[in-house]
């Protein structure tokens, strides 16, 4: 079975309240979605493997630590834009690759609309990135992806998850561990989470 981690810090939960109020403004809501995803990072990347690493400091030596493999951040468009800066400042030097997938409104299929991966995956620390997981359909084609260029270690972050969504990944990438903030009662009839914040890519970007 799949692992998923509810990130229960009371900071996170203040802003994810803040974030869903109805009455949180675009500005807001992309700065309050940015500081999410940065207090989100420290829990997702909690077991990345590191290597010893030797270093002189002004007084003496130290055998430190390294990160073993370089991190590639893949967030899913739109809104998956909102969570990559943030990441991207406090991870060292992450490499940032794109997935565009587009939820249809009538059936609730997703279309892949664009991709801008490295060619092959197999050295990095994969983190997928998309702050709704519904109905799983754009997460499951994501990982899909990443997996077809080789992708063995990815780890999906998410704000906001549904039951249905959390089944949908752990039924076809039952070894990606989930990261999320919240998980949420239901999806409604046109596949909205229940209580959910809403669109994410309208909130965030206005349109
Ligand atoms: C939203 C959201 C996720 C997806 C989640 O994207 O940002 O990517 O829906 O739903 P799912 O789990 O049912 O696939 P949307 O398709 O609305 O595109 P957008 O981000 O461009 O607004
Ligand atoms: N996409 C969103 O942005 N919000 C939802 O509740 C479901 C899919």
């Amino acid at each position: 079975m799949g692992e998923v981690t509810v990130i229960q810090h009371p900071v996170v939960q203040h802003l994810l309240t803040q974030l869903r109020d109805e009455r949180t403004g675009s500005q807001e809501f992309r700065h309050l979605l940015a500081n999410l995803a940065s207090l989100l990072t420290f829990e997702a990347t909690r077991t990345l493997e590191v290597r010893s690493a030797e270093v002189r400091t002004p007084v003496g030596e130290i055998c430190g630590s390294a990160l073993q493999r370089e991190i590639l951040l893949v967030p899913i468009l739109r809104a998956g834009l909102g969570m990559v800066e943030a990441m991207r400042q406090l991870l060292p030097h992450p490499r940032v690759g794109f997935i565009g997938m587009k939820r249809n409104e009538h059936t609730l299929q997703c279309e892949c609309y664009h991709q801008s991966l490295p060619a092959a995956l197999p050295d990095f620390e994969v983190i997928l990135l998309d702050p709704m997981l519904a109905t799983g359909g754009s997460s499951v084609a994501a990982l899909g992806r990443l997996r077809e260029l080789g992708a063995t270690r990815i780890r999906l972050v998410n704000l906001v998850a549904a039951p249905e969504g959390i089944a949908h990944v752990h039924r076809h990438h039952p070894e990606v561990p989930i990261f999320t903030a919240a998980i949420d009662q239901k999806l409604n009839a046109r596949g909205y989470i229940v209580p959910g914040l809403g669109d994410a890519g309208d909130r965030l970007f206005g349109v």
